[in-house]
């Protein structure tokens, strides 16, 4: 089982559509999909038009009211969906003063194994305990950035945050790829950024 996280620290870069279109890919290609939707917009979750309970979502699973395998709902029948809530931006506060927070994503995908390929993670642009779980219990992030000078300006928050999770939550942790979103081969300036990003990875 391959867990995957669609992150960038700035908004609007296509990380929902990413983990949209990286999931059906994998299911087109015969593989069993997980998306977690981690973020408090919920972008993800919506876009499938399954119905699920609002009390049965990932923000349940992170404050261990429930767990990660009672909260899956059907979206066909090779994708499942883990859905978000609203209730995800209260998170950080409920989850001061607790032990080693940053791994109880981690701790629940223990019961998936053997039943998907890969999960996918999607989650919000900023920087707070769900996305220090998904990244604790990732093995790769895909981070899908547009050819501007803030993105790239992005790309040096994340990679200290990649960083930092490596040392203190999971060592394995690898930067799979940076997706170019909205390329447009035209200008000089998306060239030239095209180039920095190549030397960046
Ligand atoms: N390759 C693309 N070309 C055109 N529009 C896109 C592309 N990728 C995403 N979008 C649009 O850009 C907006 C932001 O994308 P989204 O995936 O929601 O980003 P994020 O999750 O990083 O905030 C959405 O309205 C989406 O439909
Ligand atoms: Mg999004």
């Amino acid at each position: 089982m391959k867990v995957v996280t669609i992150t960038n620290q700035k908004g609007g870069t296509g990380k929902t559509s990413t983990a949209l279109y990286l999931t059906y890919g994998l299911a087109r290609k015969g593989k069993k999909v997980l998306l977690i939707d981690l973020d408090q917009q919920a972008d993800a979750s919506f876009s499938f038009h399954v119905p699920y309970r609002q009390d049965e979502t990932t923000f349940q699973v992170l404050t261990e009211k429930t767990s990660l395998k009672d909260i899956i709902v059907k979206v066909n029948d090779d994708i499942d969906l883990a859905p978000a809530s609203p209730e995800l931006a209260q998170l950080d506060v409920l989850l001061t003063g607790k032990l080693d927070p940053q791994f109880i994503l981690e701790d629940n995908m223990k019961d998936l194994m053997g039943i998907y390929d890969y999960v996918v993670i999607d989650k919000l642009p900023s920087l707070n305990m769900a996305v220090l779980n998904a990244l604790t219990a990732s093995q790769s992030v895909v981070v899908p950035t547009q050819a501007d000078i803030y993105s790239l300006k992005g790309l040096k928050d994340l990679a200290s945050t990649v960083n930092s999770i490596k040392r203190r939550s999971n060592p394995e942790l690898k930067i799979d790829g940076i997706l170019i979103s909205r390329y447009n081969s035209r200008t000089v300036f998306t060239k030239a950024i095209t180039s920095a990003l190549e030397e960046w990875h």
